[in-house]
């Protein structure tokens, strides 16, 4: 594609994010189920302006998220499908969090975020995105709900990248509403798990645990990594959590993990690595790390970045396990020094 026209596609993004946030927030998805329906039809169901609904639906048929079977009338088209929220593989509610008006006002200021290095997020709301998710349970429970969707394939990827049957206790740091650990335990039925994240945070996970016949094999346990994280697990597992924070805070949940942990304990730090030399075929880490720089003051970081911070926790990395799929997740081992 010629460079003009890539950079323009790049510049309408925002465009597109637009398109599809508002077809999630509509709930076309739904409506239209396995079904075509006439535009004027869709109007009727969505309380929308028919004209303008025509419009959105053909800009969403230029995206292939629907198909336009004849003039005016539409069914879902393969990347359409995963906005259903009937489906084990939706992505509705991640779709319907990263295009939420309230968390879009921190992207007006990126410009501001790259001069100054610091998260415009917190500078517009006085505090932390996850103590901001801590007082509105409902976007809360949308994270939650958006993390378990973008975590299920990348969560059923690890226990076939490492095997998690040597150890008798898994705790999951910072583990959400519990999926990676039903994962974990699902492969390893003589281990016991740990899911350990903020009040909000495992507001979802007895039912996730449940759902996946590994309750009886787990603890659901409250608190703040920052101050204390339960003891006696042979393994922690941290994942997508330190490029949520800058390299002290990430300093400090590493030493709690360190405290906490037995002699002969390991800790496995799974996340997004960055190659030395950007990689032009995986966009998706170097975007991540902007959304990281806005909203978190985190950043995703390179491998050699990760071990600087486990050596000044007191870890040192003994192993990086890629994942099995063409993702840039890899699986960080680092033993207590
Ligand atoms: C990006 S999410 C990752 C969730 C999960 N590990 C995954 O990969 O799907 C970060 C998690 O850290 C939790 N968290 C944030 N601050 C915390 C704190 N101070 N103490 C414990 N958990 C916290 C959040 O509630 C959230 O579940």
């Amino acid at each position: 594609m010629a460079a003009h026209q890539r950079l323009m596609n790049m510049m309408f993004g925002t465009i597109c994010s637009q398109v599809v946030g508002t077809a999630a927030r509509l709930g076309l998805a739904d409506h239209l189920g396995d079904n075509e329906l006439d535009h004027r039809e869709l109007a009727e169901l969505t309380d929308t302006h028919p004209g303008a609904l025509a419009r959105l639906l053909r800009a969403l048929a230029a995206l292939e998220i629907v198909i336009e079977t004849h003039p005016g009338t539409f069914r879902l088209g393969a990347a359409g499908l995963p906005l259903r929220t009937d489906r084990p593989d939706s992505q509705a509610a991640a779709v319907l969090l990263f295009t939420d008006p309230a968390l879009l006002d921190s992207w007006k200021l990126t410009e501001e975020a790259v001069r100054t290095g610091q998260p415009t997020f917190a500078g517009l709301y006085g505090t932390d995105f996850f103590s901001f998710l801590a007082t509105k349970p409902e976007l809360s429970e949308r994270f939650n709900a958006t993390m378990r969707q973008v975590s299920l394939p990348i969560a059923q990827l690890i226990p076939v990248s490492y095997d998690f049957t040597r150890y008798h206790t898994v705790i999951d740091i910072g583990g959400g509403d519990g999926t990676l650990l039903a994962q974990i335990l699902h492969g390893a039925r003589a281990s016991h798990g740990v899911v350990f994240d903020s009040p909000t945070g495992v507001a979802e996970a007895s039912a996730t645990l449940t759902a996946a016949g590994v309750a009886d094999r787990c603890r659901i346990t409250a608190g703040d990594f920052f101050s204390a994280v339960p003891q006696g697990g042979d393994l922690y597992v941290l994942k997508n959590i330190l490029h949520d924070w800058d390299d002290e805070r990430c300093v400090t949940i590493l030493e709690q993990c360190h405290k906490a942990m037995p002699a002969g304990g390991r800790l496995l730090i799974v996340e997004s690595v960055l190659p030395d030399a950007v990689d032009t075929a995986n966009p998706a880490p170097y975007l991540t790390d902007i959304s990281m720089l806005v909203n978190m003051g985190g950043q995703e970081r390179t491998r050699n970045e990760y071990e600087t911070l486990c050596r000044r926790a007191g870890f040192e990395v003994t192993a990086v396990h890629p994942t099995v799929l063409p993702t840039s997740y890899s699986l960080i081992e680092a033993t207590p020094v």
